[in-house]
């Protein structure tokens, strides 16, 4: 069995990747997490016992620990997902994700280089985001070679982590790859980005918070959809390439947000119509991009892979699984999540 340090698996995607790498029972799993707002072991309930995964509690940036985790066990790999993700707490509070995205991300590379002295069947992948790639208008896909282009904070940081990936690979010959991944949804999503934040407010009956007007563009893609497409670039994947992975489903947010609207009122038995009532149009975000759109041909000819459900059915899953997980929810919105929520989602 070989063993993989998974950083960042008490989180939403991790969460999803772990999983899978622990059920194929091809890998003993190590899941570094510092059980950050977003980090919640309630994640992996069902795979905590399994007797090829270990969880340890810690932060990317500490490098004490991250040197002695590399002495200590000799990992074939690293997929590295730890991360702050959300774009307006970057607007609020960028050093956070320069701390954990860069500084974080060198501290485990690092590690890896000094720890990787044979580099044969070793593997470096740092899971990023299409975000890198700046905006798009109305017309146009990212692709593998479009120039980076970041333009908030967390996009930036997400950016300059690749950068220093791809640069320990040229200068110390580190083996590593990179997967640029469009908007995720799902079970587990915190409530704090568009999809589950609806979800849960319109199960509240509470405003339904739309930036600007509404016309942004996302590109929509079901987390097990992209934690497949982690496992098959981990194994299959080409050292030193990217891979762009997305879901080939763009949505202007206001009709997801009628969609998702809909879906609810069907389910709840609510007369049509009702939720869609609670949509109300706040102050844009800063610097809001307009378009994001993945070419995710390359991912599709070189390695197979393709996404396995229509949108409409993964949301359908994943309002199911909010109203199945109702504890869930009302944990992680517990706490801090209202204090946050207040804060950012009031006097607009
Ligand atoms: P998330 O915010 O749900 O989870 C992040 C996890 O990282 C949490 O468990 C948190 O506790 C942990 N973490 C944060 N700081 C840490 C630190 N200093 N040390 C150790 N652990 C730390 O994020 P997510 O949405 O699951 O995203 C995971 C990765 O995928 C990120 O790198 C993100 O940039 C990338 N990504 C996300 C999406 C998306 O749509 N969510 C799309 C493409 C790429
Ligand atoms: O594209 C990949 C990225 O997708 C990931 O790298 C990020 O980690 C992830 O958070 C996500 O970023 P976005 O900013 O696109 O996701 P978010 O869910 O925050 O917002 C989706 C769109 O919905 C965006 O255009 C902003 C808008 N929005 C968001 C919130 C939270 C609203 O209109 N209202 C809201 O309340």
């Amino acid at each position: 069995m070989k063993k993989i340090l998974v950083t960042g698996g008490a989180g939403f995607i991790g969460s999803h990747v772990v999983r899978r790498f622990v059920k194929s029972r091809k890998y003993f799993v190590v899941n570094l997490d510092k059980l950050t707002y977003a980090g919640n072991l309630e994640n992996l309930l069902d795979v905590e016992k399994d007797a090829n995964y270990q969880f340890i509690k810690g932060d990317i940036c500490d490098s004490e620990l991250i040197n002695r985790l590399f002495e200590e066990h000799d990992f074939k790999g690293v997929i590295h997902l730890a991360a702050e993700s959300h774009v307006d707490r970057s607007i609020s509070n960028p050093m956070e994700f320069i701390q954990t995205n860069v500084v974080g991300t060198v501290c485990l590379l690092n590690a890896a280089k000094d720890a990787w002295k044979e580099k044969e069947s070793r593997r470096f992948y740092h899971v990023s985001t299409d975000e890198v790639y700046g905006s798009l208008r109305d017309k146009g896909l990212f692709t593998e070679t479009t120039a980076y282009d970041p333009k908030s904070p967390y996009s930036a940081s997400k950016a300059s982590s690749d950068h220093f990936v791809r640069a320990y690979g040229n200068t110390y010959n580190l083996p590593f790859v990179i997967s640029n991944c469009s908007n995720n949804y799902g079970p587990n999503h915190f409530p704090e980005k568009l999809i589950p934040l609806m979800i849960h407010n319109i199960r509240n009956k509470k405003p339904l918070p739309v930036y600007g007007k509404g016309e942004n563009v996302r590109d929509w893609l079901y987390v097990e959809d992209h934690a497949r497409a982690i496992e098959l670039i981990f194994e299959k994947g080409i050292n030193g390439e990217t891979y762009n992975i997305g879901g080939f489903n763009e949505w202007k947010n206001i009709d997801l947000v009628n969609l998702l609207c809909d879906i609810m009122d069907r389910k709840i038995g609510n007369q049509q119509g009702t939720s869609r009532k609670l949509i109300t149009f706040v102050k844009d975000r800063a610097g809001h991009d307009l378009r994001y759109a993945i070419d995710a041909s390359k991912l599709n000819e070189e390695l197979g892979w393709k996404p396995s459900l229509q949108f409409e059915e993964g949301l359908e899953r994943t309002v199911d699984w909010f109203f199945e997980n109702e504890q869930w929810l009302n944990d992680v919105t517990s706490g801090d999540y209202m204090k946050y929520y207040d804060e950012h989602y009031t006097n607009r």
